[in-house]
């Protein structure tokens, strides 16, 4: 049997995380200020999740904000929290008619109250969705989530393995990325899910992310179909 076909290999992921890298570096070219880079960058985050949840992917995690972000200038930190509040006030009912269950992973003992209060909201109000998960990774850092996760796992007093360490991670319950998408030219890994991305199928886009088009994702994705996962197996 040819090798293609004895290794069967799904078309579509089933999650998908994207680092949306290069927003400031987008404004910066427009002589716009980085707040608008990050405006621009929320909708275009919108619309890639509207256009992957309507082809069939089943999980999307974005990195929003990580913990080392959280030393940027004031400034641009109350931009970015402004979006927050933004998404969170105007795109709940949306979700909720689309079956889509809002999950936001990270230390929100870092961000403002408001926010904090109007994520769980969020998740409250989204908890019913069937139809995909939308994870938004806010104050997050994956190495203070694996070290949480040991802290927990060390109180609970005997060894644990790995699906039972997973659950003490901010994405437990929900699959590895079978993809992961980095905009904006940079090509590494900065901090995001280390545990979840062990076999995860990388994808790098020299594209800023406000000019990362539903089009663009379709090529990831095609990219993705084309691609061998052995995960470690011959
Ligand atoms: C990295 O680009 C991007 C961020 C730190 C923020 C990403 C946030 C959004 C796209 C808005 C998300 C909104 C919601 C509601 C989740 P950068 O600023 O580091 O770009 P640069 O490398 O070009 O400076």
């Amino acid at each position: 049997m040819p090798k293609e076909l004895s290794t069967p290999q799904p078309a579509l992921p089933r999650h998908i995380a994207i680092i949306m890298d290069g927003n400031g570096r987008w404004a910066k070219k427009r002589l716009l200020p980085r707040s608008a880079g990050h405006g621009a960058g929320m909708k275009r985050m919108i619309s890639l999740c509207d256009h992957a949840f309507s082809r069939g992917i089943r999980v999307m995690t974005l990195f929003a904000l990580s913990t080392e972000n959280l030393s940027r200038p004031k400034e641009e930190l109350e931009a970015l929290f402004g979006l927050f509040r933004e998404y969170f006030r105007s795109n709940l009912s949306k979700l909720r008619e689309k079956g889509i269950a809002l999950r936001v992973i990270g230390d929100l003992s870092l961000v403002p109250e408001d926010i904090r209060t109007l994520a769980r909201g969020g998740e409250e109000a989204t908890k019913d969705g069937k139809t995909g998960t939308l994870v938004l990774a806010i104050a997050y850092g994956a190495r203070a989530d694996i070290l949480s996760a040991v802290n927990r796992a060390v109180e609970g007093g005997r060894p644990v393995g790995e699906e039972e360490f997973s659950a003490l991670l901010g994405t437990a319950g929900l699959p590895a990325p079978d993809l992961l998408i980095r905009t904006g030219k940079e090509k590494r890994i900065s901090n995001f899910l280390l545990w979840e991305l062990a076999y995860t199928e990388l994808y790098f886009s020299d594209k800023m992310f406000p000019a990362f088009t539903n089009r663009d994702l379709d090529r990831a994705l095609d990219d993705f179909a084309g691609r061998e996962r052995r995960f470690g197996k011959v």
